[in-house]
């Protein structure tokens, strides 16, 4: 599969979210968006009706991540909007294999996401429900941290767990992705990348996604999970 990257609104201007979102448009893969609700994590952001109002302002897909209580409840509606991937957490979830089924029958790709702390291996059997494993690089709550290495053996087994599966989930690393790190999750088996103030603190967001893509792309070529 090949590199994708997933731009964070998360740093960007929520007052000028449209032309935010332009300004990633021409080389971003897909629309990287953080609902948080200040109770699973200590931030609040935005939900549905902003999410449905970026849905008529761009053509990009909207990667939806909800770091919220209940996403059992609330994780249909986002697919139903019409975002095209919806990740939801397995530290929050109550119903899993419901609540993906639910999300995919409303059209939308559904993704699992990890805090740093948890484990997959108990995941394993959910990977025919789901479409993409989100790796969490830091706790979530924040743009702007600093990267956790202590991820990167997961996501090596996580790697491994999906080729063993058949390899068509997709593995997404979230939360200090940058030119400093995103070889070394390449590497280790991420393809698809979020990242938030790598890219919004550039002074040209779309050049940022290139330089992050041209990265991942050269440490993919060389990474030994992608050569099996
Ligand atoms: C953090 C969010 C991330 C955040 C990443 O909880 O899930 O998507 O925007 O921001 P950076 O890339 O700045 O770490
Ligand atoms: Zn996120």
């Amino acid at each position: 599969m090949a590199v994708q990257i997933s731009p964070s609104i998360l740093s960007a201007d929520f007052a000028r979210l449209a032309d935010e979102v332009e300004a990633v448009a021409p080389a971003a893969d897909w629309l990287h968006v953080d609902v948080m609700d200040n109770h699973f994590v200590p931030n609040l952001t935005l939900g549905l009706p902003v999410v449905q109002s970026l849905l008529k302002h761009t053509s990009l897909p909207v990667d939806c991540h909800l770091m919220i209580e209940d996403p059992d409840r609330w994780a249909p509606g986002y697919a139903e909007a019409g975002a095209r991937n919806v990740t939801i957490h397995a530290e929050a979830v109550k119903s899993p294999v419901r609540t993906f089924r639910e999300i995919r029958s409303a059209g939308a790709r559904a993704g699992l996401a990890v805090n740093p702390g948890t484990p997959v291996e108990p995941y394993a059997d959910l990977l025919a429900e789901i479409d993409m494993l989100l790796l969490m690089t830091v706790e979530p709550g924040f743009g702007g941290q600093r990267f956790l290495d202590l991820v990167l053996p997961k996501l090596r087994r996580a790697r491994a767990l999906v080729a063993a599966h058949g390899g068509s989930v997709w593995l997404q690393v979230d939360g200090g992705v940058s030119e400093e790190t995103i070889e070394r999750c390449a590497e280790a088996g991420a393809d698809v990348f979020v990242a938030g103030s790598a890219v919004y603190s550039a002074g040209d967001p779309a050049r940022a996604v290139q330089a992050l893509r041209k990265q991942a792309e050269r440490a993919t070529a060389h990474a030994a999970w992608a050569q099996a």
